[in-house]
């Protein structure tokens, strides 16, 4: 049973920069990173925009990224949340900066610093249109110059260990982590992971919409997980939509962003007839909040019958989007848009996860020696509604945040329990793998259509008569088929889309990103 000091679930920005820190300031204990795919692969990869930060105080100040955070959040945040995130974050960001990462300069040596909707002022740190490549890849450098560390690839976490399997709790008793059960994906065996802390760092859901900007990764495991343990979890009916991904499937199972950075720089987007429509919405216009554009180009496509709006960019010159956008402008090409020439075809695509597991301001979930931060974290900052480019922010404060909790409680924690085996007898290899990759679709297609940008009663009440179906049907599978990535994904995916209905059902009025047309 392999033994670690600290045990990091997820090798994203959260979990790369929390391990980070705690390994160089205990170079004697061991850190373990766990991640499913390859070391890189993470919703942070693909980070377009960058970060939100106060970082020039000629004219932006604390006070107005709060006032905007708020503004978003339409009176969910967490004020207290908000404050510490906002006013923490130049320092992380210079931490980042100091490990190497590059953020773009203007001729004067200043920060470029982008514009997004939501935002009164320019605010945000970015790396052209990469900034979560350059952070994801800088971030690898350095966890691979730690000794301290192992990343572990092909490694996908199961089960959190607690009272459950140990099948030791007595009531009224706090539930206490000890590790997690993962499935080496190499050797096809699950191995029990024993730690003192654990790290929740998986990362969101995107996955469980058939039209996502998230890659194949995103498939709300850790908040499975920390489901299935009897931990918190809320606000999961808050989907953020982002308004603009480009309306061209890749086969790798996600949307490709045009950048809000795009629309921030002048791009105006237009409906079938070539006309203009957000001023009809907000006086912001373009640059409004992400629910009101998705919401606005959603009853724009209604009206039409069209599958997709267009974003103009030929207001901006050649030379200024390649400089600040070549990702998007190789991506248009290959797929044969001459941004110069023609409008990208866009759609709205679930983007981001506002809620998940429950932490309190320094992190720490209801489950004893369990941290969790990033995106599949509910810390408050987001509200009901995030504002663009905060995530990487959050993610940056909140593993900060769990590092200071760790080094505060760790030399406390014994951990000396017996942790049984994990239970896998009596499984055997299926033939009827078609069932997981159908139920799979089924699943996208029930969240796509019935709990999308605008929810009903009726259309909830559906999606959940017919996760109840899937839900039967895939437990029956996991109870007789050899273990595999597909079932464990297939499981945790209906467990965050039930939680996505059953919390939108309890819903009673409409906020931010939530909309249920029968609230008005
Ligand atoms: P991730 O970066 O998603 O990492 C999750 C990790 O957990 C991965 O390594 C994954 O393999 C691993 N994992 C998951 N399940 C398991 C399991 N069962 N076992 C083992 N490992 C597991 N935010 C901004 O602030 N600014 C932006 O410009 C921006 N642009 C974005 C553009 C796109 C296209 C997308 C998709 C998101 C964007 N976001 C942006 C949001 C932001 O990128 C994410 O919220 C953030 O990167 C999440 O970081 P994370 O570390 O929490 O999770
Ligand atoms: C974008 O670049 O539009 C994405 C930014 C974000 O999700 O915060």
């Amino acid at each position: 049973m392999p033994k670690t000091d600290v045990l990091v679930l997820g090798s994203g920005i959260a979990g790369l920069s929390y391990a980070l820190k705690v390994a160089e300031c205990f170079p004697e204990k061991k850190i373990v990173i766990l991640t499913k795919s390859d070391e890189s692969e993470s919703n942070t990869k693909y980070a377009q925009g960058g970060i939100a930060t106060v970082i020039n105080n000629q004219g932006d100040s604390y006070e107005k990224h709060i006032s905007d955070t708020l503004k978003a959040g339409d009176g969910l945040c967490n004020l207290k949340v908000v404050q510490a995130v906002v006013e923490e974050g130049p320092q992380r960001l210079h931490e980042l900066i100091n490990w190497g990462i590059n953020f773009d300069k203007s001729k004067l040596g200043n920060y470029d610093l982008g514009l997004e909707g939501g935002h009164s002022e320019h605010r945000i740190l970015h790396f052209k249109d990469i900034t979560g490549y350059e952070v994801e890849r800088k971030l690898i450098i350095k966890i691979k110059q730690q000794q301290n560390i192992t990343l572990l690839t092909s490694h996908f976490a199961v089960d959190l260990i607690t009272e459950h399997q140990l099948k030791s709790q007595k009531s009224q008793q706090k539930l206490n982590c000890y590790g997690a059960y993962v499935f080496n994906q190499k050797t096809q065996e699950i191995v029990t992971f024993k730690a003192k802390c654990i790290l929740l760092a998986t990362g969101g859901i995107g996955q469980v919409y058939r039209n996502t900007t998230n890659p194949i990764i995103a498939t709300g495991d850790g908040i499975a997980m920390a489901y299935r343990a009897k931990a918190k979890i809320s606000n999961m009916e808050f989907i953020q939509f982002h308004p603009t991904a480009l309306a061209h499937q890749f086969s790798h199972g996600r949307s490709f962003l045009i950048s809000e950075a795009v629309r921030g720089l002048g791009a105006i987007l237009k409906n079938e007839q070539g006309e203009a429509f957000m001023h009809k919405y907000d006086v912001r216009k373009e640059l409004a909040s992400r629910d009101i554009v998705s919401r606005a180009i959603d009853n724009e496509l209604k009206i039409s019958g069209a599958d997709f709006v267009y974003l103009d960019c030929m207001s901006i010159s050649k030379k200024d989007f390649m400089e600040n956008f070549p990702n998007i402008y190789a991506q248009c090409i290959d797929i044969g848009i001459d941004i110069n020439k023609q409008m990208i075809p866009v759609t709205p695509a679930a983007h981001y996860l506002c809620g998940g597991i429950d932490v309190d301001i320094n992190g720490c979930t209801s489950i004893q020696h369990l941290y969790a931060c990033g995106e599949c974290a509910h810390t408050g900052l987001h509200g009901a509604n995030r504002l663009a480019s905060n995530s990487l922010l959050e993610a940056l404060v909140f593993a900060h945040r769990c590092f200071k909790e760790t080094i505060k409680n760790i030399e406390q924690i014994e951990n000396k329990i017996s942790i049984p085996d994990w239970d896998g007898e009596n499984t055997f290899e299926t033939k009827e793998r078609i069932l997981i990759t159908h139920n799979r679709k089924e699943l996208k297609s029930i969240m796509s259509d019935y709990v999308g940008i605008i929810r009903t009663h009726e259309r909830l009440m559906r999606a959940s008569k017919r996760l109840n179906v899937l839900f039967e049907e895939t437990e029956d599978l996991y109870q007789k088929s050899k273990l595999s990535t597909p079932l464990f994904e297939l499981r945790n995916m209906i467990s965050t889309a039930y939680l996505i209905v059953e919390q939108s059902m309890k819903r009673v009025e409409n906020k931010g990103g939530f909309y249920n047309s029968d609230l008005n």
